[in-house]
């Protein structure tokens, strides 16, 4: 049977992240534990590897995948923003290289039954952390139309995002929207057919700018990217591969300014055109790599 997440460009991340004997290294995307995997697999019989994941049920499949590495996977069921606290608290002081594989998994998208996917009927909640507060049921129920149109213009570089936030508000007057596919119909109706894009589907940017907001995506990227850098011992990677140009652009910033770090990829590497045939889900992902300086 085929795993439920096909991690996106294994071999290259892993290349890069160079993973040592006996190294130590954190995943802050555990996911499926698909990368994770085979930096286990690299870095010897002691090597270690703290995983990150703030969806609880990605976090019992990944346990279960790496059982056969008990006792050199530490699980945290935390969001990534967390790492600083967590090292600490696990007694790390540095790491020798750190690897985020940004946004959902496959298992999220397709059969978490949580509104992440624009196919099909689900609650719209579109939360990783089951814990945290806000849905994207009480963002389009509750957000002023200002706010809606930003949300869908900054997170979605939605250029018909005034259209569908009036949309919604004229629509949620009459019945609160709690459906994926009440949105569907009400963002396919917003946008003029002549502006309906070609290659994607008509709601693809509103999700993700929904998700981006629910999840606070962006500010959490940015947290992890400082406080990660300043985690990594000298000589050790950053490897973060994203999937969107507005995730993409915090990484290519931060590994050029961050002045802990040297920018290894000034380009960043695309998945080969195999890998795209054989995972969709991988046609726009981005590896970007840098190392802590040795100063
Ligand atoms: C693309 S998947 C990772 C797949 C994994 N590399 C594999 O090979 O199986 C991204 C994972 O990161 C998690 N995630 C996203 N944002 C997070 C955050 N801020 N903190 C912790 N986990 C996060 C998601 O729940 C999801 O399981």
């Amino acid at each position: 049977m085929q795993p439920a997440h096909l991690p996106v460009m294994l071999e290259e991340v892993v290349a890069c992240l160079a993973p040592k004997d006996g190294g130590l290294y954190v995943d802050g995307n555990l996911g499926l534990g698909g990368h994770t995997e085979k930096i286990l697999e690299t870095c010897g019989p002691t090597g270690q590897v703290v995983g990150f994941d703030w969806d609880a049920a990605a976090l019992t499949l990944a346990q279960e995948r790496l059982a056969r590495f008990a006792g050199r996977v530490h699980f945290v069921h935390e969001n990534f923003t967390s790492i600083k606290e967590t090292l600490m608290e696990l007694g790390i002081g540095t790491i020798d290289g750190l690897l985020l594989d940004l946004g959902l998994s496959s298992l999220q998208l397709d059969v978490s039954g949580r509104g992440f996917s624009f196919k099909g009927s689900e609650p719209l909640d579109m939360r990783m952390d089951q814990r945290q507060t806000t849905t994207a049921a009480q963002l389009v129920n509750e957000a002023t139309e200002e706010e809606l149109a930003d949300i869908f213009f900054f997170y979605g570089e939605e250029r018909q995002a005034r259209r569908i936030a009036e949309e919604i508000v004229e629509a949620r007057r009459k019945e609160k929207i709690v459906s994926t596919a009440q949105l569907v119909a009400l963002v396919d109706q917003a946008i003029p057919k002549r502006f309906h894009p070609k290659k994607i589907h008509v709601a693809t940017k509103v999700f993700q700018a929904l998700r981006i907001a629910v999840n606070r995506e962006l500010d959490s990227l940015e947290q992890v990217l400082a406080d990660g850098a300043s985690l990594l011992a000298p000589g050790a990677r950053f490897c973060v591969l994203s999937f969107h140009s507005l995730e993409d652009r915090l990484v290519k910033q931060a590994f050029r300014e961050n002045p802990l770090l040297e920018a290894v990829t000034q380009k960043p590497l695309t998945p080969g055109r195999a890998e795209c045939l054989r995972n969709p889900r991988a046609r726009s992902a981005k590896l970007r790599v840098a190392t802590r300086g040795l100063n």
